[in-house]
């Protein structure tokens, strides 16, 4: 890299419950992937074995050298049945958290990472009148038991995703183009334990802004009532570009699925931006990249300029600090992954120099992980899983991500 980091930089890797735990048997994610028609292509089952293996995972994040360490928190864990919360899962995940401190890992945690309670999605899940009332009082009980050990704090995980899907060219957890949501429906239907009313996941329709906003704010809240750290919320941000002549359709586009939201991050600490590509937006609206461009295993185009384009967005609409919480390549190429991230990072190092205020930046993803939809049939890891021993193979891209951590001096 050309560029460096100023002190104090954070670098380090994100991760997800659901998506390297395993067993996350009483989510609405674990029930839809095991109806009859299911719209996944895997089930999650055992994942990484992160929920008993993380004690070698983050000592083995830290021995690379990285900083930081974003993991969620899974609410159907730790609330299995409505009002009634598990210490021993509370505790579990305190003890996560104060190891990667005792690491040297700064903990970034997020309190929802998509997936819901079974109850909660089968009571109408967001939908409900109820629903914030019900998130809040869990982000409340969770946060008071881990407070001491959370560096910053994520209140939802990219609650802009039904919508950037919506606006179209999918680009978005490994989700084919299509309709998605209707698909999930009409799947969650087919499962015994729920009703008609069941909304999984991040999957209705309704005013999902201001739901989501006002579930921000009372989690925000809440998490400051037991703990003053930095508290906001991290939204896909995909860098749309008008194809020339389209640039109010561009901006029309842009508003839906990013501005709108990034808006609410104005009464924020930070905003956590999450860039993985850029999308054209000419006459069909929001297309895919053109034959012969070059694009990794989801069909998402290389494009490295895209993370520090959508920092700078996000930076002058929030006007608040920035993280990047997700960035990273869907390749089981590591040699693309360390190309295409060195080249996204030099680029950002450059603009963080001339004065754009971003505070840290947390790869996707540390391990092998369940890929939504798309299962365990493509990756984003630093470091391989061996899906039948679990043991761990550290790609060459870990150990680089590392050196660059490691060598941004203390703040
Ligand atoms: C999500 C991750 C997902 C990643 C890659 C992000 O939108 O937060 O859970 O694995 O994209 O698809």
């Amino acid at each position: 890299m050309r560029n460096a980091f100023p002190p104090g930089f954070f670098i380090g890797a994100a991760t997800a419950g659901h998506q390297i735990e395993g067993g996350n048997v009483a989510s609405d994610s674990w029930a839809l992937e095991h109806v009859p028609d299911t719209v996944f292509k895997h089930h999650s089952g055992d994942a990484a074995d992160f929920y008993n293996r993380w004690p070698d995972d983050v000592a083995m994040a830290a021995g690379v050298g990285l900083r930081a360490l974003r993991f969620s928190v899974e609410w159907s864990r730790v609330e299995p049945v409505p009002g009634e919360f598990s210490r021993a899962q509370l505790d579990h995940y305190r003890r996560l958290a104060a190891a990667c401190r005792a690491a040297g890992l700064r903990t970034v945690v997020t309190f929802n990472h998509w997936t819901t309670p079974l109850w909660f999605a089968a009571e109408g899940g967001w939908t409900n009148p109820h629903a914030v009332d019900r998130f809040v009082r869990y982000v409340n009980v969770t946060a008071a038991h881990l407070a001491g050990e959370i560096d910053w704090a994520i209140t939802l995980n990219e609650p802009n995703v039904a919508t950037v899907a919506a606006v179209g060219g999918g680009g978005v957890g490994g989700a084919a183009v299509g309709d998605l949501g209707l698909a999930l429906e009409h799947a969650s239907r087919r499962h015994p334990s729920t009703t008609g009313s069941f909304k999984p996941m991040m999957l209705w329709d309704g005013d999902q802004l201001g739901r989501y906003a006002e579930a921000h704010r009372r989690a925000t809240e809440a998490i400051k009532s037991h703990v003053d750290v930095p508290v906001g919320w991290s939204l896909a941000c995909v860098d749309y570009q008008a194809v020339p002549g389209f640039e109010e359709r561009a901006a029309a586009v842009r508003d839906q699925a990013v501005t709108r939201w990034l808006e609410v991050s104005r009464d924020d600490d930070f905003v956590g931006v999450q860039n993985y590509t850029r999308r054209l937006v000419g006459a069909g609206g929001v297309e895919k990249p053109p034959a012969g461009t070059p694009v990794d295993d989801l069909g998402w185009e290389l494009y490295p300029a895209s993370l520090t384009n959508a920092a700078r967005y996000a930076a002058s609409v929030s006007g608040r600090p920035v993280v990047i919480t997700e960035h990273g390549v869907c390749t089981f190429d590591d040699s693309l992954r360390l190309e295409h991230t060195g080249r996204a990072l030099d680029l950002l190092a450059a603009a963080v120099a001339e004065g754009l205020d971003v505070r840290g930046y947390l790869h996707w993803t540390l391990l092998d992980e369940f890929e939504w939809f798309s299962g365990y049939d493509v990756t984003f890891g630093l470091v391989e899983v061996d899906w039948r021993t679990f043991e761990r193979r550290p790609r060459p891209s870990a150990a680089w991500l590392g050196g660059i951590a490691a060598g941004v001096a203390a703040g």
